[in-house]
């Protein structure tokens, strides 16, 4: 059953080098296209992932794809004075945009931002009390290897906490949520000039597609408990457009 939904998802020859060409492509404007494209709402979702990582104050987390660095900057924020804070992504323009923003806030602690792969991770077995990661894996070649690496950092009693598009059940909140998704492709336009990337899709072509096929919900989950995180569960923000999941080591 999971294997059959881990085949699901946008995979294709070549993703890994067309993942950091989409996003060394986009590393610039990205923030900004964000708020577009979540109607604001990404904060909101961010805050509620901090709601969920209960007491995390002193202790060693991970983002992983932390891109820009939004999620690692409320983890930092939660986590506080004392805490470790790493950021791992494999797009180094993301990274060098991240420590660019976080220079300029006046955060409690430093955070370590580090150049590596969601399904090889390099940090020890059972070392972290809390990963996170936003909207990556549909970026992945392999999900479930990438949910494993997650729950192999953490230590035990540890949690997992990852944001990831989904699509509203509800067949009219669904009709007007199609119809924005091509309003964002639009809007993409206007910043990747609907450039082709290495003879594939331009940038945010990719970002609104990679949607289709992509397990979400219970599908999902099965994935989570598959990993290790046989508490998995999920909840659905703003009518089904994100889902976050939630696991215990
Ligand atoms: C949509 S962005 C999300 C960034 C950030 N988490 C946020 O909330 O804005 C996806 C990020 O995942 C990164 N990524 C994709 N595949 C990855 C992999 N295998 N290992 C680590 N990072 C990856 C991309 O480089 C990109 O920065």
């Amino acid at each position: 059953m999971v294997e059959e939904e881990l085949k699901k998802g946008n995979q294709f020859e070549g993703k890994e080098e067309y993942i950091k060409d989409v996003f060394t492509e986009i590393a610039e404007y990205y923030d900004e296209m964000n708020e577009i494209m979540s109607m604001g709402m990404v904060q909101g979702w961010h805050k509620f992932m901090m709601k969920k990582a209960g007491d995390i104050h002193g202790k060693r987390c991970l983002d992983v794809g932390t891109g820009t660095g939004e999620i690692a900057f409320h983890v930092a924020r939660t986590a506080g004075a004392g805490s470790e804070v790493i950021g791992v992504d494999i797009t180094p323009r993301m990274l060098e945009l991240a420590a660019i923003k976080e220079a300029e806030l006046d955060l409690p602690v430093k955070i370590d931002w580090r150049v590596g792969d969601a399904l090889a991770l390099d940090i020890e077995d059972n070392s972290v009390n809390l990963v996170t990661s936003g909207y990556m894996l549909r970026n992945v070649t392999d999900i479930l290897q990438a949910v494993s690496e997650m729950h192999r950092v953490l230590a035990p009693g540890g949690k997992v906490i990852v944001a990831e598009l989904s699509k509203p059940k509800n067949p009219i909140v669904r009709f007007g949520y199609n119809i924005y998704m091509k309003r964002v492709k639009r809007m993409g336009r206007k910043y990747d000039k609907g450039k082709s990337i290495d003879g594939r899709q331009s940038a945010y072509e990719w970002l609104t597609t990679s949607i289709e096929g992509f397990p979400y919900g219970e599908d999902m989950v099965k994935v989570f408990r598959k990993a290790g995180f046989d508490d998995a569960r999920f909840y659905v923000k703003s009518f089904g457009a994100v889902n976050i999941y939630v696991g215990t080591k």
